[in-house]
């Protein structure tokens, strides 16, 4: 268990009941090998000792700028630029509240501002107080500064409330750490990724659309950018903020995916259809509101272009990657459309149940390819795109030897 071998980690524990699962994530991250160095706030001491965190991190614990010991024996300063990432497990809303403000109030806030190494924060608090829009606004300034944030999950709360806002299981954040200091395993690579809905008009002011909100594909076109990839993203019309790819360009219709779809696809080494692309639009384009005169109305739908199996069909067509939606015998259904598409590879999800698919921030996904197979177990849909995409860096590049 080397994976993070001599990987210098700066846990930062701050004042929450979920404080407690962060030693078993110290116990993890010291098996795989990191050098962790614990601090924690005054409140994180009230639920769980230094003690607890020197005896499991094998060195001393830091809990305060004035503690001159602590500083005689590594100094603020130092432990700043020691880092080469600082996780903080869990961050409070007062927490990312202060990381936001730049305050520099105790020892991890001031760290956090001294330090240049990359930060990544396990959100953990009430649901309404992670819903609030202080927070989401605080939230979304920390990622726009790089800031990565790992959750928060959603679940039963200590609080006896139910929702988003529990940290993400010390096992999980785990795996976050080992994929963030993964090697670029699609550099030089350029990628293609459709996601979210489509939207068919039927007349000026109604369409037909679907429940996909882009997360998953989202999460792929963030995953191949930290893999090394070029990456391109076209996305249909989602409330997500647009990630930092090379190339992004919003459609509506099915009609408009094609075209930017087709439009590259030739250009590229890998296209992943994330999207949920209508199957179906209405024959005709109402060019005025319809009115509610009848009882009774039928749409007429035609077929929209499957856009997946046309780049599959291009004579230089890139390596070729298709998800499929569905509610039941996902693996039969699955495995036909990798053989009708004639695709590279297919990743299955269960749509409209409880867990995963559509609009969750959670997923599971069975892959296909030919002579093979793997299961990536529920998880956040962050943690299942780096999977995915290192799964087919690999498989593409036993495809171009
Ligand atoms: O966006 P989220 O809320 O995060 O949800 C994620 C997701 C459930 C939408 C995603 O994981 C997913 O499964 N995307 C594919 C949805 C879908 O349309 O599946 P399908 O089985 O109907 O289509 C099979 C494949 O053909 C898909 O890759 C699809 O993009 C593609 N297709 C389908 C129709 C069409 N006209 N053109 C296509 O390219």
């Amino acid at each position: 268990m080397t994976a993070l071998k001599d990987k210098k980690i700066l846990l930062g524990i701050t004042g929450g009941i979920a404080a407690y699962k962060s030693a078993e994530l110290t116990r993890l991250l010291r098996k795989s090998s990191a050098d962790v160095r614990v601090v924690m706030t005054e409140a994180a001491t009230h639920f769980v000792t230094p003690l607890t965190f020197q005896a499991l991190s094998g060195n001393p614990v830091s809990t305060s700028l004035l503690d001159a010991d602590a500083e005689a024996a590594m100094g603020h300063i130092h432990l700043a630029r020691w880092a080469d990432l600082i996780l903080v497990a869990p961050a409070t809303a007062d927490f990312m509240a202060k990381l936001r403000m730049g305050m520099a109030s105790d020892l991890l806030s001031t760290l956090c501002l001294a330090s240049e190494s990359p930060i990544a924060l396990a959100p953990a608090m009430n649901q309404g107080m992670w819903l609030n829009k202080a927070t989401q606004d605080n939230r979304s300034q920390l990622e726009q500064r790089s800031i990565k944030l790992w959750g928060p999950a959603s679940g039963e709360q200590a609080c006896g409330e139910t929702g988003l806002g529990r940290m993400v299981e010390p096992q999980t954040l785990l795996e976050e750490v080992k994929q963030f200091f993964a090697p670029e395993t699609m550099k030089g690579l350029s990628v293609l990724i459709d996601a979210g809905p489509t939207q068919e008009p039927i007349d000026p002011v109604r369409y037909i659309s679907n429940r996909s909100s882009g997360k998953m594909g989202y999460a792929i076109a963030d995953a191949a950018k930290k893999a090394g990839a070029k990456v391109c993203l076209v996305s249909g019309p989602v409330a997500l903020a647009a990630p930092s790819v090379d190339e992004f360009v919003a459609v509506k219709s099915a009609a408009e995916m094609a075209e930017a779809v087709l439009n590259r696809a030739e250009e590229v080494d890998i296209f992943i259809a994330a999207a949920a692309v209508a199957d179906y639009r209405p024959a005709v384009l109402a060019k005025k509101k319809i009115k509610k005169n009848a009882d009774e109305t039928i749409l007429a739908m035609e077929k929209t272009e499957d856009i997946l199996a046309s780049v599959s069909a291009l004579k230089r067509r890139p390596f070729c990657v298709g998800f499929a939606a569905e509610t039941d015998s996902v693996e039969s259904y699955a495995r036909g459309k990798l053989e009708a598409k004639k695709l590279d590879m297919i990743a299955a999800n269960k749509v409209g149940g409880a867990e995963g698919g559509f609009e969750s921030d959670d997923n599971a996904l069975h892959l296909f390819w030919n002579g093979g197979e793997q299961l990536l177990k529920m998880a956040p849909k962050t943690l299942l795109a780096d999977q995915l995409i290192n799964i087919i860096a690999e498989k593409q590049n036993e495809n171009s030897i």
